[in-house]
């Protein structure tokens, strides 16, 4: 083998089994692609059952596609349970199913503030709290990348308070995930996109409001465009492989260089 094969098959996926969540589209649905592109077994699970099967097809043997709802814990274990049943195990997991309504400051209720904290932390932490267990138990260490956002490290879009204050506390629990599961071998990331196109995935979804604020202010993006699903998928793969075996505890912020703008 030569020297630059030898570098390259540090980002094979070979015999690993990776579990993407929110993988029926944008970000994930790139991320599931590029996991079975580099040789992983990938579990596709999401809330619109139909998308995740659509992208399953798409990918061939190489996926199975699992619904299941992050508001839901019982949904989520008996979803991860499934994943080990049918595949042996999970060594990769990719935390990355997530809401970001926005909501004017004095329109902010607290039952919007909980939903958002049930998806984007709670049930995010159990995916994480029941992969962990099977990395675990399989005992060959493991990689969970949490996909937060730069909007829980810097003030990017308005209107996100609730959105931002969960992407925060995504980032803290990668921190901490990272110190508990070291021991084991089990490496904990996140990665911080900036925008990425299509900026507003859901422009028809109720209550939809068009980003605004300094992420989408002329000249603030210093590459002056979002990045593609795919430009945010890379990194995850790294992350996810032998390539990123040195890596533990960051916040890996995607932003093209907006945070310095
Ligand atoms: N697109 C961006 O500009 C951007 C920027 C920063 C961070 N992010 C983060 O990236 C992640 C992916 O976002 P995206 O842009 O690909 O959006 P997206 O809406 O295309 O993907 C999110 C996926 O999560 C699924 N989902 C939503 N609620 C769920 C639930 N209760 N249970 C299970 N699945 C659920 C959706 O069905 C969808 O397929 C999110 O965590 C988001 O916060 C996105």
């Amino acid at each position: 083998m030569s020297g630059g094969q030898t570098l390259l098959s540090l980002f094979r996926l070979d015999g690993k089994v990776a579990l993407v969540t929110g993988a029926a589209s944008g970000i994930g649905k790139a991320t599931a692609r590029l996991l079975a592109d580099a040789g992983a077994t990938v579990a596709i699970a999401d809330i619109d059952a139909d998308g995740a099967r659509k992208v399953a097809d798409e990918l061939g043997e190489a996926a199975r596609a699992y619904a299941f709802d992050l508001r839901d814990d019982q949904s989520i274990t008996a979803m991860v349970a499934a994943v080990a049943r049918d595949l042996g195990t999970v060594d990769i997991l990719v935390n990355n199913a997530g809401i970001y309504p926005k909501y004017p400051l004095d329109a902010l209720g607290q039952g919007d503030w909980q939903d958002m904290q049930q998806v984007n932390v709670w049930g995010c932490f159990v995916v994480l709290r029941e992969c962990a267990r099977l990395m675990r138990e399989k005992g060959d260490g493991g990689r969970i990348i949490n996909i937060s956002s730069i909007g829980g490290l810097r003030t990017a879009v308005n209107d996100q308070i609730a959105y931002n204050a969960s992407k925060a506390a995504l980032d803290s629990m990668t921190y901490s995930a990272a110190l508990d599961l070291a021991k084991h071998d089990i490496l904990v990331n996140s990665i911080c996109p900036g925008a990425v196109a299509p900026l507003d995935p859901k422009p028809h979804s109720a209550g939809h409001q068009p980003a605004k604020g300094p992420l989408v202010d002329a000249g603030r993006i210093l590459l002056r465009r979002a990045a593609t699903p795919d430009e945010v998928a890379a990194p995850i793969l790294m992350l996810a492989s032998a390539a990123g075996g040195y890596i533990t505890g960051q916040a890996i912020v995607i932003d093209g260089g907006f945070s310095v703008s």
